[in-house]
């Protein structure tokens, strides 16, 4: 199984994904600022994949008897949108004891429940797909953004895995490419059938009846079950509906926060404009263009047909 990190001894391995499919490159991660910096950078990136990081985070920040609350508030400052990272960090510093070896074993139980959890998400999520279906994913949720196994990609796994004979439509999720380098990293690995497409063919595919069901992660959930998820995510809500396809978003009990009453309280995170004007370093646009880059948006519970959990499948009108 693919693993984003691996805790060795006194440091954090972490594949760095800013590189991938090109290159297997593994960083070693010796510091809370270096994970900081990881998260930041997206050398690690996915919801469950930067709480499990974060957490690593501050068993280094313990290692190196650095102040628990500095380390806290600056690794929660590294991505503003994902709950999972606060989720894991309020964990932590919820514990009686700052010790390296109670926070590292801390860290290792955040990392394994992740990925029962999304074992378990795999199993209730296989349930709703039929035999033979075409599946459309958006951006990376697979065991690159996880523990491992995956949410999205978790249900997509084990629906094959379970001999449903899936085909999977992976969106190329511009502007960084998480589709196309690390979900088809993900399905080639594991010779699950899939095209890529660019985001912009999903809705034809859709007219076309190409498609059976939309599923993809959550950065964060509210109460309502508005859902953040990767930008373009809410415009295939909208394109399912108009095509009377299911739209199920997958994800742990770590993504929720019922403290947001809707989705318009979550913080949307707008990352700088070189990742539009900019292909491998290359300025494709003119100097000086204007961006405007969310990394995020939020999707209406009401356009979600379901929400797969590891606790069960929970249908509108939510209420978390
Ligand atoms: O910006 P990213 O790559 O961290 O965004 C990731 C997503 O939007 C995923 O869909 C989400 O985190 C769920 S990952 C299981």
């Amino acid at each position: 199984m693919i693993r984003p990190m691996i805790w060795e001894g006194d440091h954090l391995l972490m594949l760095d994904q800013r590189v991938l499919p090109a290159k297997e490159d593994w960083l070693k991660l010796e510091t809370y600022q270096d994970v900081v910096d990881a998260i930041k950078t997206m050398a690690v990136r996915g919801a469950p994949a930067i709480g499990v990081a974060a957490a690593y985070g501050m068993a280094l920040a313990a290692l190196k008897g650095v102040d628990r609350s500095q380390a806290a508030e600056e690794l929660a400052a590294s991505r503003p949108t994902a709950v999972n990272l606060f989720w894991a960090i309020d964990r932590i510093c919820g514990m009686h004891e700052w010790t390296f070896d109670a926070v590292l074993a801390e860290a290792q139980a955040i990392e394994s429940e992740d990925l029962e959890m999304n074992r378990s998400i795999g199993r209730n999520g296989a349930k709703l797909i039929g035999e033979g279906w075409n599946i459309l994913t958006v951006c990376n949720t697979g065991s690159l953004a996880t523990a491992g196994h995956g949410t999205a990609l978790g249900v997509i796994r084990t629906a094959h895995t379970d001999g449903k004979g899936i085909h999977v439509f992976s969106c190329e999720t511009r502007p960084r490419q998480q589709g196309l380098r690390l979900t088809a990293y993900e399905l080639m690995k594991e010779q699950i059938p899939f095209h890529s497409i660019a985001d912009g063919a999903a809705a034809s595919l859709m007219r076309a009846g190409e498609i059976d069901c939309v599923i993809a992660g959550a950065d964060r959930i509210a109460a309502n079950g508005d859902t953040a998820n990767k930008i373009g995510t809410y415009a295939l809500a909208v394109q399912a509906k108009h095509h009377g396809i299911p739209f199920y978003i997958a994800a742990p009990s770590s993504t929720f926060d019922p403290s947001l009453e809707h989705g318009d309280l979550i913080p949307i995170e707008e990352r700088t404009g070189t990742e539009l004007t900019h292909a491998d370093g290359i300025e494709v646009a003119p100097a000086g263009t204007p961006v405007f880059n969310p990394a995020f948006d939020v999707t209406p519970g009401e356009l979600i047909t379901a929400i797969i959990t590891e606790a069960g499948v929970f249908t509108p009108p939510y209420r978390f």
